[in-house]
């Protein structure tokens, strides 16, 4: 049995066999587990055609790549081991061994593996990409649009090539697409570079201002999608997350047909308050079809509407301010866990019944109040925002009289 001459030497060899290994066991066990993310952040785990194109070049790489690693990391294993110093006093004295330097053959094989290797995986690349940039037949095309710090997204319904007709519909935090028909996206940004990625469906797809990028998106199942900005874009980037609500066609139809309709009327005598609370407090950024689109119309340069999400059918979405929060009470459905007043902001995400942190909330469950009227108290303390600089919503100041008036017209607004 040969022996090593310093400890030193052993504790580095040992040393980093184990960081290798535990490296390796992190990796595998965070590729194995990546799909029990509640948060669905994971491209491991596809729900849709176009995700499982990259999966599918996933594996053959990531094949390949091992193959690689472990035949280098084997062969200087072999060589260290195999003709370390010994501590033979006579080695010290022997002439060097023969040189292999310019040694046209092995520079040729050395080149050329590599070489091959790199061009299989090449070819793999290049046939997902073209894959995942053809267009497809009967897709329905929807706009979106990134800015600081939440998605918005314009669906052409009549097919006429334009987001803005009067039978085209906005929304903004939540995608809703019909399940198993291919939706083509027009992404584009307002103001700086953000990036669209809903990991389960589709890679992700840079929104540059000014420029009009294709990509796609389809899900196979009914589901909550969720997704997150990937690009750095400012102050609340993390705070920049979307989500995909795929539905039965026939269910996305009656959606879009909701959808279509101006803003109800409050008929209540406190929401009809809350109307004009809302006129006076929250209109010069928010738009509401039917109360001051006409407005914005006949006269842009009052109003800055349009720097802020429209709110027409507010309540059919189950999150907001950039998807951060719950607007509704997530499923399952009757948790009216109350919001207690040691609720704090962090808590306030996944406050309402602990089992349920994380989940997204549910437009068919009752409001989740705290949430809503939190963010009307003060909402630069919900969420990072630069509303001095026109970016994000200002603590507007407001009493809770007026909080619960505009509540109860945002309510109405289904
Ligand atoms: Cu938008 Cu990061």
């Amino acid at each position: 049995m040969k022996r090593f001459r310093s400890t030193g030497a052993k504790v580095a060899i040992i040393g980093s066999i184990a960081l290798f290994v535990v490296l390796w066991t992190v990796m595998i066990v965070a590729a194995l587990t990546g799909g029990n993310d509640p948060f669905q952040l994971t491209t491991l785990d596809p729900q849709g055609p176009f995700s499982t194109l990259i999966d599918n070049l996933v594996a053959p790489v990531f094949i390949i790549a091992g193959l690689v690693f472990v035949g280098v990391l084997g062969a200087i294993l072999f060589i260290v081991l195999r003709y370390r110093e010994k501590g033979d006093p006579e080695l010290d004295t022997a002439p060097m061994p023969k040189q292999t330097h310019g040694h046209t053959a092995a520079e040729i094989t050395w080149t050329a593996i590599p070489a091959a290797i790199l061009a299989v995986v090449a070819v793999l690349t290049a046939i997902t990409i073209l894959d995942l940039a053809a267009e497809e037949p009967d897709s329905l095309q929807v706009e979106v649009f990134g800015q600081q710090w939440w998605w918005g997204y314009r669906y052409d319904l009549d097919n006429d090539g334009r987001f803005d007709s009067d039978t085209d519909v906005e929304t903004a935090t939540e995608l809703v697409i019909p399940v198993g028909r291919p939706v083509q996206l027009s992404v584009t940004s307002n103001d700086v570079i953000h990036s669209f990625w809903i990991p389960a469906l589709n890679g992700k797809r840079d929104a540059v201002p000014g420029l009009v990028s294709p990509w796609k998106l389809q899900a196979d199942e009914p589901g909550v999608y969720r997704g997150q900005c990937t690009e750095f874009c400012g102050l609340s980037h993390a705070n920049m997350r979307m989500l995909v609500r795929a539905i039965p066609a026939d269910e996305f139809d009656r959606w879009v047909a909701d959808q279509q309709q101006p803003a109800a009327e409050p008929t209540t005598e406190l929401a009809q308050q809350g109307l004009s609370e809302w006129q006076n407090n929250c209109a010069s950024c928010h738009l509401i079809d039917g109360v001051n689109n006409e407005q914005l119309a006949e006269n842009p340069a009052a109003l800055v509407s349009g720097i802020a999400p429209n709110l027409t059918h507010l309540m059919s979405r189950g999150t907001f301010a950039g998807s951060i929060y719950n607007l509704h009470y997530p499923n399952p459905a009757g948790n009216t866990q109350p919001f207690g007043a040691t609720c704090t902001f962090e808590d306030l995400r996944n406050c309402g019944d602990p089992a349920d942190a994380g989940l997204p909330g549910n437009p068919d469950n009752p409001v989740y109040r705290p949430a809503l009227e939190a963010w009307l108290r003060n909402a630069p303390a919900m969420k990072p925002m630069a509303p001095d600089e026109g970016r994000g919503m200002p603590n507007l100041g407001l009493t809770q009289t007026q909080i619960d008036a505009i509540v109860a017209y945002l309510e109405t607004l289904k």
